[in-house]
C-alpha cells in the first residue's frame, strides 16, 4: 500500500485546486516530491523531474509511476541545491513549471509527525529566495505563516482547504508567481468543487453532441467562426500572461 504523506496533496479537492493553477509547460519539476500527488494526477509533461532527500519515497514513486510518466527523472538530492544549479545551467523559461511542497515551517504544525528531512527557518528563507530568482512559473504550497506571506507578498495567493492527519480541516496557501491562467496544462479538473466539475463536464459534452449532430457544412462554418474569435482572444491573453512577480 502506498504510504500516505501527512501534508500530502492527494486528497480530492486539493490536487484538483492545484492542478487548476498549472499553466501549459514542457518540463515539470516537483521538488519535495514525497508521494508526488500532483505529478501523479496531472497529465505528464514531455519531461518530468522529481526531487526528494528521502530515498524510499523516490523508489516507491518510481515503481508505481515509471510506466505511466514519460521521461521521468528522479533525483536524490537537496532540493535547494537542485533548484539553484538547475536554473543556473538550463535557464528554465516559460515552458518550465516548478511546484514546491516543502515541509511546513515547524510552528504551523498541529501534529508531532515529522519527515526524515525538515527545513530550518533559515533554509525556508533560502528556499524562498531561490524560488524568487527562478525564471519560470513557480507554485509553492504551505500552511498560512508569516514568513511565507512576507517573502511572497507580491505573489498571487490561492487559499484552499485540506484535511490534516488528525481529521481537522485546515487552510492551505498556494503561492504563484504568475497571473491566473486560463490555458491550463490539464483542464480535466476545472470547477471549484465536485458538483461544479460534473456540471461543467456535462455541459461541454451536451453542447458538443448537439453541434456534432449539425450538417457538416454548418459545423465547419461554426468551427471557423469560433477559431477566428479564439485567435483574437488567444493573442490578447497570451500577450498579457506574464509573470506578475519575481
Ligand atoms: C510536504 S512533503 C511532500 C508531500 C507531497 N507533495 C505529496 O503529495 O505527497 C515534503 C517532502 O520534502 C522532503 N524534503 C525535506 N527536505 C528536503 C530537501 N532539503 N530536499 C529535498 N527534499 C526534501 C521530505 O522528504 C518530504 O518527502
Amino acid at each position: 500500500m502506498t504510504k500516505r504523506y501527512f501534508g500530502g496533496k492527494g486528497q480530492p479537492g486539493v490536487y484538483h485546486t492545484i492542478i487548476n493553477q498549472i499553466p501549459p509547460h514542457k518540463t515539470y519539476i516537483e521538488a519535495f516530491l514525497g508521494g508526488g500527488s500532483i505529478m501523479k494526477y496531472k497529465k505528464p509533461a514531455e519531461r518530468s523531474i522529481g526531487v526528494d532527500l528521502h530515498l524510499p519515497a523516490l523508489q516507491q514513486f518510481e515503481m508505481a509511476h515509471l510506466p505511466s510518466i514519460a521521461a521521468l527523472e528522479l533525483h536524490h538530492v537537496n532540493a535547494l541545491e537542485f533548484l539553484k544549479y538547475g536554473n543556473m545551467v538550463a535557464k528554465w523559461g516559460k515552458e518550465t513549471v516548478v511546484y514546491l511542497d516543502p515541509p511546513y515551517p515547524l510552528d504551523t504544525r498541529t501534529s508531532n509527525a515529522r519527515y526524515a528531512n525538515e527545513l530550518t527557518d533559515q533554509q525556508h528563507l533560502e528556499l524562498l529566495s531561490i524560488a524568487k530568482s527562478l525564471n519560470c512559473h513557480v507554485l509553492i504550497s504551505t500552511y498560512p505563516n508569516q514568513m511565507y506571506q512576507h517573502q511572497l507578498e507580491s505573489w498571487r495567493l490561492v487559499k484552499h482547504k485540506s484535511v490534516a492527519s488528525n481529521g481537522e480541516v485546515r487552510e492551505e496557501n498556494l503561492y504563484c508567481n504568475f497571473a491566473e491562467p486560463v490555458y491550463l496544462h490539464d483542464d480535466r479538473y476545472i470547477g471549484e468543487n465536485n458538483d461544479k466539475r460534473m456540471d461543467i463536464t456535462r455541459r461541454i459534452e451536451r453542447n458538443k453532441r448537439k453541434i456534432l449532430d449539425w450538417p457538416e457544412v454548418e459545423r465547419v462554418r461554426f468551427l471557423n467562426e469560433l477559431k477566428s474569435e479564439m485567435t483574437e482572444f488567444e493573442n490578447e491573453y497570451l500577450g498579457n500572461f506574464t509573470r506578475n512577480a519575481r
